[in-house]
C-alpha cells in the first residue's frame, strides 16, 4: 500500500475529487487528511458527501512559528507512516527541510512557470490570456517551482468572465490530479 497524505487549506474541491478516486484505487491508501484553517470546508464537505467513510482528519492550525508547525506535520506525517503528500489548495510555503524529508505533490492553476504564487486565475484572465492551463509538480523548497507531471491547456474564450474562465480551470483540476493519483497507484512512484 502507498500511504499518502492530502493537505488543503479551503474549500477542498480537489481533495475531495482525490478521495472520491482513491476508493477505486488499491494500491493507494488516503491515511491522513490534514488541515490547516479552523474555517477550511473540507471537514464538512467530508462529513457531508462521504459519511460512510471514516478517515483521519487532522486539523493543526498555524498558531507558532513555522518551525513549531512544521514540527507538527511532521510528526503527524510520521504517525501515520505517510509516502507522499498532495497539496490540494494548502495556502503555506514549506521550508526546504519539510521538502527533502517527504515527497510533495501540488497542483497549480497556470502554465507554470507563469503565474506562480497567489491568484493565478485572476492574473492570467486580466492578462487577456487566450489560453491557460493547469500544472501539478513535485514541490521543492521554491514557490510553485519543481519538476512538471503534467501539464495541460484550457482555452480563454471570449464570451467567459472570470468566473466561467475559473470553472473551466477548475473542471480540468479535478479530472487532472485523480490522474496523477491513480498514475501512482499503476506505476508505484511519480
Ligand atoms: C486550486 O485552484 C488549486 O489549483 C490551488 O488552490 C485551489 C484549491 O481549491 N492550488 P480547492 O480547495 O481544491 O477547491
Amino acid at each position: 500500500m502507498i500511504r499518502v497524505a492530502l493537505f488543503a487549506s479551503g474549500t477542498g474541491t480537489n481533495a475531495m475529487k482525490l478521495l472520491e478516486a482513491a476508493r477505486e484505487l488499491h494500491h493507494i491508501e488516503i491515511a491522513l487528511v490534514l488541515v490547516d484553517q479552523a474555517k477550511s470546508q473540507l471537514p464538512q464537505r467530508m462529513k457531508n458527501e462521504n459519511p460512510r467513510h471514516t478517515y483521519r482528519v487532522k486539523v493543526i492550525e498555524r498558531t507558532g512559528t513555522r518551525e513549531q508547525h512544521e514540527a507538527q506535520i511532521t510528526e503527524a506525517l510520521v504517525d501515520a507512516k505517510i509516502d507522499w503528500v498532495f497539496l490540494a489548495g494548502y495556502m503555506r510555503i514549506l521550508s526546504s527541510e519539510m521538502t527533502k524529508k517527504f515527497r510533495f505533490i501540488n497542483i497549480h492553476p497556470s502554465l507554470l512557470p507563469l503565474y506562480a504564487g497567489l491568484d493565478a486565475y485572476e492574473r492570467a484572465f486580466a492578462n487577456g490570456d487566450a489560453e491557460s492551463g493547469i500544472t501539478i509538480h513535485h514541490v521543492d523548497s521554491g514557490v510553485d517551482t519543481g519538476p512538471v507531471i503534467v501539464q495541460e491547456k484550457f482555452p480563454r474564450l471570449t464570451t467567459d468572465t472570470l468566473d466561467s474562465f475559473m470553472d473551466r480551470g477548475k473542471a480540468l483540476e479535478w479530472t487532472l490530479y485523480p490522474q496523477v493519483l491513480k498514475k501512482l497507484n499503476d506505476e508505484g512512484t511519480l
